[in-house]
């Protein structure tokens, strides 16, 4: 195992009405503004809820930050808190929401522009932030990463800074998403655990089971929630599943892979490819290309999510990606880019935007731009 500092602050407010909470939660004596999306709050009656909750006390409102939040959009906000005096926030909304808030929260407590503080990959200062999270996807309710999108150049790129101060989750708010919306939300956080399980083996047989036991969860709601969607007890599990898989609780001490991710980013900022559908594509690709390197884990993934015991090691491993790859296709989403009509131009504008950034990911950061083209090509 390696070496790790462990620090998660953020309180977790979890259930049935606790957005009802709100006001004992944030500081009486706050400039506070609350940021929003593109309006479901309104149609799903959260917005009635977060007003109820805060009546009596002044604050502002920022509308309009979009899925896949654009700097040009988080700017405005940036200022209008600047001119406000704003010194806390609340995003109510998806991951999107909250990601776009994380960055205002840094550019109001900045000189710099928004986009090079993404740029630079963390924010030095933020003003304190908090959520109501109405998607369960992403566990940007309680980490401390965010990605932004600057429209203008179809560019998108994670920065990382505080945590939220805490975010409240009633699994009642995902009453009003639609079925691909809990598909590409399954998929991000199986995808999440995967990121940071499906590396080296023998690093801690702790994290292992941990991120297994989710794995295994997820893959048992799945077809439960398809069937049952206002089932609250299957909610509150998915909901749960998603903040665990990527809150730091499974990487204490182990290497983390994030290729499939930085590479599903570029599909989403030049096609607009939903962040969770943009994996299901990459990640059994990502798979096929690394799988001597992933060789052990992979085999133990096999057994221990799949049941898979019987064949060669050759044979286990390809099964194991295969069923990999089922699961996604079980959620609703295509898992190829020809079905998206996704080409060889946009793998070579990928490959020349990672090797031009100079960087390496994956567990053994050698998914270089080439090696992208590679797993790409595997997802066609
Ligand atoms: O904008 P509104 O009108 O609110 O509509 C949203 C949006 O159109 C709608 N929605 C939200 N809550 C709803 C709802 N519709 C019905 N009922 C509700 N309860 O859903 C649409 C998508 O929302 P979005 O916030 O984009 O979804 P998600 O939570 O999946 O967030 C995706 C973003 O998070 C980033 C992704 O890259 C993407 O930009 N990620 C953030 C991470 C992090 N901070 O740690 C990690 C992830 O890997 C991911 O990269
Ligand atoms: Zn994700």
């Amino acid at each position: 195992m390696k070496n790790f500092i462990f620090q998660n602050p953020t309180k977790l407010v979890f259930g049935k009405r606790q957005i009802s909470r709100l006001n004992e939660l944030i500081p009486a004596d706050v400039n506070l503004m609350v940021t929003y999306g593109g309006g479901s709050v309104t149609k799903n009656g959260i917005h009635e809820q977060v007003k109820t909750a805060l009546k009596g006390r002044k604050y502002i409102e920022f509308w309009g930050i979009e899925a896949n939040p654009h700097v040009e959009t988080l700017r405005r906000a940036i200022d209008l808190g600047k001119s406000e005096n704003i010194n806390y926030l609340l995003a109510v909304g998806g991951g999107s929401v909250l990601d776009g808030t994380k960055l205002v929260a840094a550019g109001i407590a900045s000189d710099e522009d928004a986009w090079d503080i993404v740029l630079r990959g963390f924010a030095e200062k933020q003003i304190p932030y908090a959520s109501v999270m109405t998607v369960p996807a992403t566990g940007s309710e309680m980490n401390s990463g965010a990605v932004i999108t600057r429209a203008e150049s179809k560019e998108k790129l994670p920065f990382g800074g505080a945590y939220p101060q805490f975010s409240i989750l009633d699994p009642e708010v995902t009453y009003s998403l639609s079925e691909h919306q809990v598909a590409c939300g399954l998929a991000d956080a199986f995808t999440h655990v995967l990121e940071q399980y499906l590396t080296t083996s023998n690093q801690s047989r702790l994290m292992d089971r941990w991120a297994e036991g989710i794995l295994l969860s997820v893959i048992e709601i799945a077809p439960q929630i398809k069937e049952n969607p206002r089932n609250y007890d299957l909610m509150a599990d998915y909901m749960l599943a998603a903040t665990m898989a990527l809150n730091d609780f499974i990487r204490m001490g182990v290497s983390q892979d994030w290729a499939t991710h930085m590479i599903g980013h570029e599909l989403t900022a030049l096609h607009g490819t939903t962040h969770g559908h943009s994996l299901a594509i990459v990640m059994p690709g990502t798979m096929r290309v690394l799988k001597e390197q992933k060789h052990d884990k992979l085999l133990q993934y096999g057994e221990r999510v799949f049941q898979i015991t019987e064949g060669t090691e050759q044979e286990r491993i390809d099964k194991a990606i295969e069923k990999t790859e089922e699961f996604y296709r079980s959620l609703g989403l295509t898992t190829r880019l020809s079905e998206e009509n996704i080409g060889e131009e946009t793998i070579e504008i990928i490959r020349k935007r990672f090797n031009e950034r100079g960087i390496a990911y994956g567990e053994k950061r050698n998914v270089t731009g080439d090696v992208a083209r590679e797993i790409l090509r595997r997802c066609l």
